[in-house]
């Protein structure tokens, strides 16, 4: 969304904006936040100006400039729908928040919406649907599924590898948009908007819950883990993927913005929610600028 051009309705400051976007695509990011600025000076509350102005002031060793201007989108977008918030936490102006802005997180994939698929199947070599698949299958062989629920299930990705083996599928997403995608595949039985930290399906509501790629966005995961744990049948499997990370701290905001967990905090919260892993495995999810992404694809049962 960043990226995306978003008009400040003064021609001049869209002039200057757009340059200066070419002249940060060329490399040339201190001429970039310069032009910006110029930008800025014409229109000083346009918000995606200022959210771009963060990013090439930050481009341009200008840490402190770019500051002050995700701080200034804060004020003037409380929801803060750019995610200033977490640019100022990565960058070590502010602490970590346990979970990011939602009205962020839904903007950014509103938005993503049209080219979410093309751009993780086509570019990225997104795996995580496969991946949790496999695990699943292997954890339960020939294994037929009363309810699944599929949570932040995006454009939907995950369904063709789940319908066959169910008998009703249902998906949940904070992006209408996406869920619209999702519905178009015409595959999932029932599709609502809805947050996992919210989730309130009842007790033993599904056999199996998946959430593939979702966690990155969730960050402290402590609520939804207790919600899934409540909804999970006694028999059922609940299958995952986080973006993993080797340090000490159980969660990390990544400069991408999104969270990484480490597999000790996955095990505990498993474990308070009492749930025990079936299967853990480090794989490649998919590409991140140029390098393969790690994460821990995660198959989990109920202890009883
Ligand atoms: C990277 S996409 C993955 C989509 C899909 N699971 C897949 O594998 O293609 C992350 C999805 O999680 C959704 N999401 C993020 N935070 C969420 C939350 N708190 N509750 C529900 N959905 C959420 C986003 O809207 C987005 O559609």
């Amino acid at each position: 969304m960043a990226r995306a051009f978003l008009s400040s309705g003064d021609l001049i400051a869209d002039r200057r904006a757009s340059y200066a976007d070419m002249l940060f695509e060329g490399g040339d990011h201190e001429a970039a936040a310069d032009l910006m600025r110029q930008a800025l000076e014409i229109v000083p509350g346009w918000t995606a100006g200022l959210f771009r102005l963060g990013e090439m002031e930050e481009a341009a060793g200008h840490g402190d400039a770019a500051a002050v201007a995700w701080r200034k989108l804060l004020e003037l977008d409380p929801a803060d729908r750019f995610g200033a918030g977490l640019k100022l936490a990565a960058a070590g102006n502010a602490n970590v928040p346990d979970t990011p802005p939602i009205a962020y997180v839904e903007t950014l994939f509103d938005a993503y919406a049209p080219t979410f698929e093309q751009a993780l199947l086509d570019k990225l070599d997104y795996r995580v649907p496969e991946l949790l698949a496999k695990a699943v299958a292997a954890a339960a062989p020939g294994r037929r599924f009363r309810s699944v629920l599929d949570l932040g299930c995006g454009t939907g990705l995950m369904g063709p590898y789940v319908r066959p083996i169910c008998d009703y599928l249902a998906g949940m997403d904070l992006s209408e948009p996406m869920l619209q995608k999702a519905a178009e595949k015409g595959i999932y039985d029932r599709l609502e908007k809805g947050d996992v930290n919210a989730l309130d399906t009842g007790p033993n509501s599904a056999d199996l819950i998946l959430a593939a790629d979702v966690f990155v966005y969730v960050g402290d995961l402590e609520r939804a883990f207790a919600n899934i744990a409540r909804s999970l049948a006694q028999d059922g499997l609940f299958a995952f993927s986080v973006e993993n990370h080797a340090g000490q701290d159980e969660l990390i905001l990544q400069p991408s913005l999104r969270y990484a967990h480490s597999e000790a905090y996955v095990r505990r919260l498993l474990a308070d929610h009492g749930m025990t892993p079936v299967s853990l495995a480090r794989e490649a999810i998919r590409m991140d600028r140029g390098e393969q992404l790690q994460g821990l694809i995660v198959v989990a049962r109920q202890i009883v």
